[in-house]
């Protein structure tokens, strides 16, 4: 199985929503990517697709956001990310991310904040953001808000409230 990871374009923006309404099967995280594009959180470098057999098969996407404690902090969201059912547990998410983290790096930014599932991104470093006192600014799970520093304490000084962009917060 030859995977091949690369930026999305825009002509792959209806395979993508097609990616993630079978992953998540509902549309939401599809509207979300949607408004995500628009707005200008958006960092196409840092939306990626997963190609086999030059079908997109995955998506990951990350985007701008800021910890609001001290002072600001920019930080990146991971959301959403999604495999098609058919091709999931075949290590596909895994290369996502990765090459994901490679290039928020490559781009200078120092750490990420996801919410997700707890048994998948500890996986990659993500640890509870309680620990560097990062707080969801609405009630989550203690173990389902994550973060990794990507730069040695990135998060030192910089504890706070993510505050989410209005395009994660619209509900249609
Ligand atoms: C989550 C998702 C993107 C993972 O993609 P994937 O290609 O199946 O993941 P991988 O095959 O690379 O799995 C990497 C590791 O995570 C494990 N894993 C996969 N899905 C998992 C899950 N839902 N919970 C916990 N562990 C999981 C795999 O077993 C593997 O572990 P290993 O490396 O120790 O063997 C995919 O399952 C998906 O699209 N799910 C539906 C949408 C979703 O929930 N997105 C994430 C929102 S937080």
């Amino acid at each position: 199985m030859n995977v091949t990871l690369r930026k999305e374009e825009e002509k792959d923006y209806k395979k993508v929503y097609e990616v993630n309404c079978f992953a998540f099967q509902q549309e939401n995280e599809s509207k979300l990517i949607e408004r995500i594009r628009k707005g200008k959180n958006f960092v196409s470098e840092l939306s990626l697709v997963a190609e086999i057999d030059d079908e997109i098969v995955g998506h990951i996407l990350f985007s701008r956001i800021k910890i609001f404690g001290d002072s600001v902090f920019d930080s990146l969201a991971l959301a959403p990310m999604a495999v098609s059912p058919k091709f999931q547990k075949k290590g596909i998410g895994r290369k996502l991310i990765k090459k994901g983290m490679e290039k928020v790096k490559e781009l200078g930014f120092d750490s990420i904040i996801v919410l997700g599932h707890k048994g998948y991104y500890p996986k990659f470093g993500f640890q509870r953001a309680s620990k560097w006192n990062i707080k969801c600014p609405f009630e989550v799970p203690d173990e389902a808000f994550m973060a990794i520093e990507l730069t040695e304490r990135a998060f030192e000084g910089n504890a706070g409230t993510v505050k989410y962009p209005d395009e994660f917060m619209e509900v249609e």
